[in-house]
This record gives structure tokens, sequence and C-alpha cells, in this order.
């Protein structure tokens, strides 16, 4: 079946949860935001990890895992924020499979109560501990517009390698997106300067002050502790960031959104295509607010001499595949 044609874009979803499911929908109806374990297995997790690995050393810039001198702007493709990737990384072949993982679209299927969704073209994070040419400071955000109130996306994180307390990784305000509304009600300066998505208005940095506000109503940051294989959703308005990675461990993570496709539009379904056929990345909605990326991985002021518009091993366009891409109807 389709339900693409004349539908109006659905900036706040219609989706009326149950009041008890008996299992984690009930956990994250509550908070916001829950911690999906073992979704895939710890080998399938090695895999995912390693490939990104491969990904690093196939621009030849002298990146060694296993050389941390190496660990440097120099050796690695450039990246935004010191861990997520430009360079059609968002189509490779592996990135591609990690989305069609069955424990990953169940859990995405469960919550929306569909097995009809789009994926979004979100990155992939790989943040390399102690580096000593990135300066980190921390940026408590969301991924969602003010002005929207209600529910627009529940983001994912699919983590590949163990991620405790001193390793890099998500850090959230459990519950926070339940206050979102409230905190939005005053007028809230938005401080987003070196936000790409800016234009697109999907997004809002909190300051100190912001995060104070949640402090004293009892929300606090947790460091989410993540074993190969778990899968992190959160509502779009739940306040996020990451911490900087101390530890040995590398951590190797993917962004994985999934929406029901009965939200697009027969326009954002268009332009999704044709993202998909040119090999560009998107924001986290899978749904909407689509466009093509215009960021280009910049290197000493000038574009990265290996910038490049395709993946290095280019997706198996498999029915899951291009049904995630919303080219193919369900
Ligand atoms: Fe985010």
């Amino acid at each position: 079946m389709s339900t693409t044609t004349a539908v109006k874009e659905q900036i706040e979803v219609d989706f009326t949860p149950k009041e008890h499911y008996g299992d984690w929908r009930d956990e994250f109806q509550r908070e916001g935001c829950i911690i999906l374990r073992n979704v895939i297995s710890p080998e399938r997790a090695k895999y995912y990890a390693d490939k990104q690995i491969e990904w690093l050393k196939n621009f030849e810039l002298g990146f060694d895992e296993k050389d941390e001198s190496t660990w440097t702007a120099e050796h690695l493709p450039v990246s935004f924020r010191g861990g997520r990737y430009f360079y059609g990384v968002t189509h490779e072949k592996s990135v591609w499979e990690a989305r069609t993982e069955p424990g990953v679209i169940d859990a995405f299927a469960k919550l929306w109560e569909t097995e009809e969704l789009l994926c979004s073209f979100d990155g992939i994070k790989i943040d390399l501990p102690r580096r000593k040419d990135v300066k980190w400071t921390p940026w408590p955000h969301c991924d969602h517009n003010p002005d929207i109130k209600g529910l627009t996306c529940v983001q994912g994180m699919l983590n590949f390698a163990p991620s405790g307390p001193k390793d890099g990784g998500l850090i959230w305000m459990k519950g926070s997106a339940k206050v979102f509304n409230e905190f939005f009600a005053e007028k809230r300066k938005n401080e987003d300067a070196d936000n790409h998505q800016h234009k697109h208005q999907e997004f809002f940095k909190f300051h100190d002050d912001h995060v104070k506000w949640f402090e004293e109503r009892g929300y606090e940051f947790t460091k989410l502790e993540l074993g190969p294989g778990d899968l992190a959703l959160w509502d779009s308005r739940t306040v996020h960031h990451s911490c900087f990675a101390e530890g040995d461990q590398i951590r190797h993570a993917q962004y994985i959104c999934m929406m029901p496709k009965r939200f697009a539009t027969e326009e954002a379904l268009k332009m999704k295509k044709y993202c998909f056929e040119h090999y560009m990345p998107n924001t986290h909605l899978p749904h909407r607010n689509i466009f093509p990326a215009t960021d280009k991985p910049i290197r000493d002021g000038a574009l990265c001499p290996k910038d490049r518009s395709e993946p290095f091993e280019k997706p198996v366009l498999t029915d899951a595949v291009l049904k995630l891409a919303g080219v193919k109807p369900y």
C-alpha cells in the first residue's frame, strides 16, 4: 500500500501512544528516552566498528588506529565536532547495512506500530580518545525547533563499541522532553552559531542558564553507559550532547532515526529520492525538512582534496534499503 499521496506535512506527528504497553515503550513514553540492550549482536557491532576504521583508512592520510600519533586532523578526513563526517559516508554499504539490521527496524516498528518506515540519512560517529588537536566544548542542545511543541521525531543512536564513564558518548537529561513546552513558554535566545543546520531550524543550543533551569527542576545530565549493540532512542525534545573521550576506547556509533512513512509528503519523498541517488546526507529527520546538503569538508580554508561525492562501497539496493530510503513503495 502507499499512503504517500496528498499527505499534509506532519510537523507535530499524529501519533497517540497507548496508556500501557507492558514493555519498554512505557518507559519511553514516560521519560522520552530509552536504552534498548543488544538490538544487534556484539559480532555485528564489531563488524560495523571495523568498517568505520576501514573507512578512515580508505582516505590514505596515514591514519593508523594502533598508532595514537596519527589520531590528528591531518591524518583524518574532515569532521564536524571531531567525529561526524562528510564524504558520502551516510550512504556507505555498511552504514545502510546497520540501518537494515532486523533488531533496529523492529525497535522502530514497535515504537511506531508500523513496519512502513523511513530512515534518516544521518551520520556515523567515530571519536578518537584524548585528541590533543580537538578543542572540546560542551554543547547541550536539542535537535528540535522550539516553535514545534509536540513530538516530531524520535532519534536513535546505535552503539558499536563499549562506552563506559570515561569513554566518549551520549549524555542526556532523562525526562527533559516533558518540560520542553514549559521551558520555551518564555522567549529563549538560540545560540547555535556553529550549527550548520540552523537555516532549517531543527536545533536549539542551551546555554548555562538554560541548563540550570532544567537542573532546578530536578533534571540532570547522565552519561549513557552502552555496550556494543545497544540502541539509544530519544524524543528529539530531549536535552542532550556528548562527552569527550578520555579513556582508551575509540567511540563507534551511528545515528539512525526512523519515522512512519505516512508522515512524509510526496514532495519530501521526491527530495529524499534525489538525496539518496546523489549520496547526500540529511538531518536526523527521516520524513520532512529534506534538502540537498551543501556542506563541504573544508581543510585549511579550502575544499578538502579528498572530498568525494560517492561512498567507497556503494550500498546494496535491497528491498529494505529502497523502502527505508523512501524510493520504493511498501
Ligand atoms: Fe543532537
